[in-house]
């Protein structure tokens, strides 16, 4: 357990479970304001039936019916130093955008996520779609976050530094590195049947993303919930970097994948 403070026991039963349950009903259950960072991987309504989970949800008006009650539920549980980060693509963002925009106010939109990937199919009469979108909202002005920094390559390094009394000084760089903006081109998806991460359940996504979203957006002790777990790669990470997660998936199959790689998780590495 990483709990953080005393007061927040109202939240401490659900605390590193998961629960497969439809994710209004375990959100209608949470404490308000008591989760510092949300992550869901939506269903995007392509209208593929996946071996996994049937992603279907009709009509523009049935989706945004759908979401807006559990949109409003993640505001109420998030706290006012929290953020939340919802994964689509082009089919819904839009009008996600503005469903996100009504709940959380215009004002606490933060960021539109670009990550980019290549593989799959290439259409003949369209430029190929190679991106999702992560819309990025936080509750409050006072919302956590910690900039991310690629490092700087070997070439920019030796061109930024000078010799100084026989040590070498850098000029002009900052420390860190160079900060990760809005589009992300640099994490692969997981197409290959080969891919080491490969866990077998549909729509899959590479942890070095879940990584940078939960680096970005909670300390050590915090509480990172996602409410369409899947496999369950963002509690897998949560877990992995000494955060606190709550989880649900409507099917069951994810929580046996999900509890089992949560399982393989040893907290005694960090
Ligand atoms: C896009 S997948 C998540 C994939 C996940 N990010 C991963 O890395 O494996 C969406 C998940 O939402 C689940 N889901 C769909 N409707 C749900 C609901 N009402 N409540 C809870 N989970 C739901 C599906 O069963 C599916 O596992």
């Amino acid at each position: 357990m990483f709990l953080k403070r005393k007061e927040e026991t109202a939240i401490e039963r659900f605390l590193n479970h998961i629960f497969c349950l439809d994710n209004l009903e375990l959100l209608g259950q949470l404490p308000d304001s008591s989760i510092d960072l949300i992550y869901c991987d939506i269903l995007y309504n392509t209208g593929k039936c996946f071996n996994d989970f049937d992603d279907n949800l009709g009509t523009i008006d049935q989706s945004l019916g759908f979401y807006r009650p559990r949109l409003k539920e993640m505001a109420r549980v998030l706290k006012p130093t929290g953020s939340i980060y919802i994964h689509c693509d082009y089919r819904l963002s839009h009008y996600l955008k503005v469903e996100l925009d009504n709940v959380f106010g215009i004002n606490n939109f933060r960021n539109e996520i670009i990550w980019c990937y290549a593989g799959g199919g290439i259409p003949k009469n369209d430029f190929p779609r190679k991106h999702d979108v992560i819309l990025r909202y936080s509750k409050t002005d006072n919302y956590f976050y910690q900039p991310i920094y690629h490092p700087y390559s070997k070439g920019t390094l030796q061109r930024g530094r000078t010799k100084v009394k026989g040590k070498y000084a850098e000029q002009g760089l900052r420390k860190e590195g160079t900060p990760v903006n809005d589009w992300w081109d640099d994490i692969k998806p997981i197409c290959s049947p080969t891919d080491k991460e490969r866990i077998g359940y549909d729509t899959q996504k590479p942890k070095a993303l879940l990584e940078r979203i939960i680096k970005a957006s909670s300390n050590v002790g915090d509480v990172v919930a996602d409410f369409f777990i899947g496999s369950g790669t963002s509690l897998v990470i949560a877990k992995e970097l000494g955060r606190n997660y709550v989880g649900c998936d409507i099917n069951p199959r994810s929580i046996d994948v999900a509890n089992q790689r949560l399982k393989g998780v040893n907290c005694n590495d960090l």
